[in-house]
């Protein structure tokens, strides 16, 4: 009897201790579920800037941080398309979106920045940006290779000024580079890109550090190959470890916060440690001119 009073008293409590362990399992999934991105606006928000947001992983972005809850200010050249992105956006999240139509490699960009942080508060700044021409370097054109730098390395540069003496006034907010896993070691006939990638890693972690002590949080994503239109019109066929844009952004935005790189998707990690720290660099190197021989 006692065994039996034992027994049915051990699993009704264990089977109410377990309920109420899944009850409180829920409590704490829908609390963060429904509270983060409302912690994550109040920390990054009220408006996400990101640069070079009308295809691919910046309109990601774009869509992530909307997601988010975060108003938008959405740079790239093409002022069409860019409108595209932004009345989805409108539509499905209910948030503003304003575009600035710009060449980020004019001469005028610190302007045309500071006059976008004159009127916005802007919690979150995204350079997304880049161009990356595949081509052998002495078959490059002089003026090609400058706009590689203009894009790639002078327009972060000022981003991170502006955005980032915004961001420290206000004592909080994030900004967020994008590089590749081409920045870790000279990559042939990406050569010039892959060297502006590598300024963008190296910045964003200086930057982290510097920046960290005022509330501001910085991150480089260095990533691998991602779906984009533009990956599509330059690769013939899809390298080990593509990932869907959407996945990059929301990994990216999800480390803001957590350390100064991360390198979106498991594969891409492996890749990574493997290329930096384990193989010798000139074989480093010499992988990456076969992965690039056939690109273009
Ligand atoms: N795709 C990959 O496999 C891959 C891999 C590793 C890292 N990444 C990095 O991820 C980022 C995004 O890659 P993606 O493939 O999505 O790039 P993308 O298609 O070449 O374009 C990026 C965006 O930047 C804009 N943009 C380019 N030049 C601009 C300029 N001068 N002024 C203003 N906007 C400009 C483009 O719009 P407009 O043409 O309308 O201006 C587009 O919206 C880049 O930083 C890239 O280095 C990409």
């Amino acid at each position: 009897m006692w065994n039996d009073a034992w027994k049915t008293t051990t699993e009704y409590d264990s089977s109410l201790g377990f309920s109420h362990f899944l009850d409180g399992f829920r409590d704490v999934r829908s609390f963060l579920c429904e509270s983060l991105p409302v912690r994550w606006k109040e920390k990054y928000g009220p408006v996400g800037l990101v640069a070079g947001a009308s295809e691919g992983l910046g309109a990601a972005y774009a869509e992530a941080l909307a997601s988010r809850g975060l108003d938008l200010i959405l740079i790239a050249r093409r002022a069409d398309v860019l409108e595209d992105v932004a009345a989805r956006l409108r539509d499905t999240y209910s948030v503003q979106v304003e575009c600035h139509p710009m060449d980020l490699a004019q001469p005028d960009l610190a302007n045309r920045l500071e006059a976008i942080t004159a009127v916005h508060r802007i919690g979150v700044g995204i350079y997304n940006a880049a161009y990356a021409p595949v081509r052998g370097f002495l078959d490059s054109d002089p003026a090609d290779l400058e706009h590689i730098l203009n894009v790639n390395a002078r327009g972060p540069l000022i981003f991170a000024r502006i955005v980032g003496a915004q961001l420290t006034a206000h004592g909080h907010g994030g900004l967020v580079f994008m590089s590749s896993l081409a920045g870790f070691q000279g990559t042939p006939r990406l050569a010039t890109y892959a060297g502006t990638k590598a300024f963008n890693t190296v910045l964003a972690e200086g930057l982290w550090h510097e920046l960290s002590c005022q509330g501001v949080d910085v991150l480089v994503s260095c990533a691998g190959a991602i779906r984009t239109p533009r990956y599509a019109d330059i690769a013939g066929k899809e390298a080990p470890g593509t990932l869907d844009a959407k996945v990059v952004a929301e990994q990216t935005l999800d480390a803001l916060g957590r350390g100064p790189r991360v390198v979106p998707g498991i594969f891409n990690r492996m890749v990574s440690v493997l290329m930096s720290r384990w193989l010798p660099r000139r074989t480093a190197i010499g992988i990456m001119a076969k992965n690039t021989q056939d690109l273009g």
